[in-house]
């Protein structure tokens, strides 16, 4: 008999299954993946450490989770700099003098902010009521049409002036030359990739892939006193209060001969007719010398059941329904939910790292 059942092979599994054998607790993790790392996990093609699900920048202001990370592994010192392509013109993000400069040839950070203050006057927008009028009153018609109109619109699959203005609190703009997309203070990729992470966390855990949760519920619940869900809570509560919507992503991989194809790890393509927002090379995340390259186009797509579940849809109406579910989930005497799908969240690593480690704390804090 195990003392714990995690499911989801995932980084809260993971960090999970890690603290609790420390601890002398027996586990089994299970993932319905034929591998490990959840949405973290890499695939080396050609030398390359390939982010499968997504490029994945390890970022954090909490030294706790920094410390944690790196003594599992070493980072290195990459810096995410995304650059944007619009139309073949080329721009610096996240928005910047750098940005700046070649947008209007500015220099000064006051002849910046004196731009985007005329072009958010011109406008003429006290009120916005949909996403565009909300993205220029914010950062005026230039960098709206020429940074935002088009990926937006990619990312949510409708015309801007159909989207809500909530989408778009703040776009942050720095009038500074700085390239660095985060404002983090920690910030790198593990050295050999995140698979080297999550390796050495479930070193000694009986670890079984290709096992769906749900296609042997029953026998898998007898094997452990307690569990740890990381899937789907509405999939968990057989959907009785309806489904929880997501947006989905789809990745398509290129093995190129070159040696270099876009000089970056991340171009964003702002426009609105490239079908694809984003094209990751992944060996500049690694500072790699291989002969060959690999790159992603990453294209937006309608979350359908049975594709990945990316992004939560967290507005009202999804909201509603995973209260009801937390409800129900917070009456269980032997299951811990967490992770980004248990508890219908956006986790960048570090948060579902630090949310496993209160897991853990609530568990073996008596
Ligand atoms: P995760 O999804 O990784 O793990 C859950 C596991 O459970 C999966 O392996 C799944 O197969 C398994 N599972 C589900 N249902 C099951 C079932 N019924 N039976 C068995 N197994 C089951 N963060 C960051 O800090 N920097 C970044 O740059 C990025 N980039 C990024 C890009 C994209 C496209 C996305 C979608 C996300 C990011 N993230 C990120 C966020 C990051 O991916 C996230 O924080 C972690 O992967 C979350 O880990 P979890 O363990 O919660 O879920």
């Amino acid at each position: 008999m195990y003392d714990y059942l995690i499911v989801g092979a995932g980084l809260f599994g993971s960090v999970f299954a890690y603290e609790a054998t420390k601890r002398g607790k027996k586990c089994i993790v299970i993932d319905r993946r034929n591998h490990v790392g959840g949405n973290v996990y890499t695939e080396n093609i050609e030398g390359i450490n390939v982010h499968k699900y997504g490029a994945h920048i390890f970022h954090t202001n909490n030294k706790k989770i920094w410390d944690y990370v790196n003594s599992f592994t070493e980072f290195n010192r990459y810096t995410n700099s995304p650059v944007a392509n619009y139309k073949g013109e080329i721009y610096n993000l996240p928005f910047n003098m750098n940005t700046f400069n070649k947008l209007w040839g500015v220099i000064t950070p006051q002849e910046a902010k004196n731009m985007i203050e005329e072009q958010k006057k011109e406008a003429g927008i006290a009120e916005p009521n949909n996403l565009e009028e909300q993205a220029i009153s914010l950062v005026g018609t230039d960098i709206y049409e020429k940074l935002v109109k088009g990926y937006t619109e990619k990312q949510w699959g409708r015309s801007a002036k159909e989207l809500p203005s909530f989408i778009i609190k703040r776009l942050p703009v720095r009038f500074t030359y700085d390239n660095n997309y985060f404002n983090d203070k920690y910030q790198g990729i593990p050295i050999g990739g995140y698979n080297v992470i999550i390796e050495k966390m479930l070193k000694g855990v009986d670890v079984q892939l290709n096992t769906d949760f749900f296609a042997n519920r029953d026998e898998l619940e007898g094997k452990a006193k307690k569990i740890v869900f990381t899937g789907m809570i509405d999939e968990f509560y057989d959907y009785q209060f309806g489904q929880l919507d997501y947006r989905s992503l789809k990745f398509e991989n290129e093995v190129l001969d070159i040696e270099n194809y876009q000089g970056n790890a991340v171009v964003n393509y702002t426009d609105r007719e490239t079908a694809y927002t984003r094209v990751i090379e992944h060996k500049h995340f690694e500072f790699g010398t291989q002969e060959k390259t690999v790159i992603t186009k990453e294209y937006p797509k309608e979350w359908e059941k049975g594709d990945e579940p990316y992004y939560p849809i967290n507005d009202n109406r999804n909201n509603q329904i995973y209260a009801k579910y937390k409800e129900l989930a917070e009456k269980e005497d032997n299951i811990i939910f967490g992770g980004r799908l248990a508890t219908y969240k956006y986790y960048d690593m570090h948060q579902v790292i630090g949310a496993a480690l209160v897991a853990v704390d609530r568990e073996f804090s008596v």
